[in-house]
């Protein structure tokens, strides 16, 4: 039998945590073969609540559980922790300057990662989910120089499962015979969802998404800004946030970047994630940004040579200027 790995959730006594645990505890992120002891972040305020979800993965009884640590103490929380999903952060509320929510975020995520450098597992890998999510990531990474860049994402994975599902409806066909779309950039308004080189398979083969479709006015407009603005769009719905689909999309994450992406032979299968930029793409080095990658042996590799044309090409730069400077308000909080 496999040990079992230890998988930290931050913010786990809110609408995000509470889908995301039972579906960690019945081996949605890490296989239907692997135990798992979950680790339960919240603050104090939220603590009773968190030792209501605790009672509720007893009552569960998932064979898979092998522990719980429910705990408001960071240290206890990050000790030993295979896996670490990021999902508690302050909220933006009504009449806060973006600087405040800022400030607060950085904090966050400046303490964490320092009790995440010290007491996490070697080779713990990474996912903030938490907004501003590519720069509380990039904060994390800054303050946990000892934990490998590669180890520290965040969370797009939702917008490229929203783009498939948005070409899935469009075009009537099933979202699993739909694959490779891209987000780029920023996990935020500016985030640019491409089809370039999205396929959908077909009785008669793979066939571009873009020929199918054959509306480039849908595309460049209403298809983009749907995906842009769907999470607020179930805000709106729901009054809370997209919990589950969140959740379920943090899964996909993790278990592509654990277990692997699927290998097609001569063709190619990616997922997006928020990941350290190395400068592919002309995208600056040093923002975490969303790219097309592939994953093997634990490690993801950004999706090199595919062509960009001139309306992605001001895409890709626009939501990149919005991380640097959401990178310089993050430093300017620092002092
Ligand atoms: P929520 O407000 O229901 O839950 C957040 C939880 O974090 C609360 O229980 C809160 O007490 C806790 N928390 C606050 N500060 C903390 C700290 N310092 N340490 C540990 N826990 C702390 O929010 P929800 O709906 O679960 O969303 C969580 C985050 O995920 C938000 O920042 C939201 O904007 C973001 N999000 C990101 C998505 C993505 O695709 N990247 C999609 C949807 C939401």
């Amino acid at each position: 039998a496999k040990e079992p790995l230890r998988v930290l959730v931050t913010g786990a006594a809110g609408q995000i945590g509470y889908a995301l645990v039972p579906m960690v505890a019945r081996g949605a992120m890490l296989g239907p073969d692997q135990p798992v002891i979950l680790h339960m972040l919240d603050i104090a305020p939220a603590a009773e609540a968190l030792n209501g979800v605790k009672m509720e993965l007893v009552d569960a009884a998932f064979p898979l559980l092998k522990g719980v640590v429910a705990t408001t103490d960071v240290v206890e929380a990050c000790t030993g922790v295979n896996v670490a999903v990021m999902v508690g952060g302050f909220p933006r509320k009504e009449g806060m300057e973006r600087k405040d929510v800022m400030s607060k975020n950085v904090s966050i995520y400046k303490s964490q990662a320092s009790a995440l450098e010290k007491h996490a597992a070697p080779n713990c890998k990474v996912l903030v989910v938490a907004n501003p999510a590519n720069t509380n990531a990039l904060i994390l990474k800054e303050f946990a120089p000892s934990i490998p860049q590669k180890n520290i994402t965040c969370l797009t994975r939702l917008d490229h499962n929203r783009a498939l599902g948005q070409v899935s409806e469009r075009l009537k066909v099933q979202v699993a015979d739909v694959k490779n779309v891209i987000i780029w950039g920023n996990h935020s308004s500016t985030q640019y969802p491409d089809v370039n080189h999205a396929s959908v398979k077909t009785s008669s083969g793979a066939k571009p998404v873009r020929e199918l479709v054959a509306n480039d006015e849908w595309l460049k407009g209403e298809f983009i800004t749907t995906l842009q603005q769907r999470g607020a769009a179930i805000i709106k719905a729901r009054k809370f946030s997209s919990a589950l689909s969140a959740a379920s999309s943090a899964c996909d994450h993790i278990r592509d970047w654990v277990l692997g992406t699927p290998e097609v032979v001569f063709a190619y299968f990616w997922v997006s994630m928020g990941v350290y930029s190395d400068g592919s793409y002309h995208v600056p080095a040093g923002l975490i940004y969303s790219f097309p990658v592939t994953c093997k042996n634990e490690e993801w590799s950004i999706v090199q040579g595919l062509s960009i044309d001139e309306f992605s090409r001001k895409k890709l730069d626009a939501t990149a200027q919005e991380l640097s400077e959401e990178k310089s308000l993050a430093y300017s909080c620092l002092q």
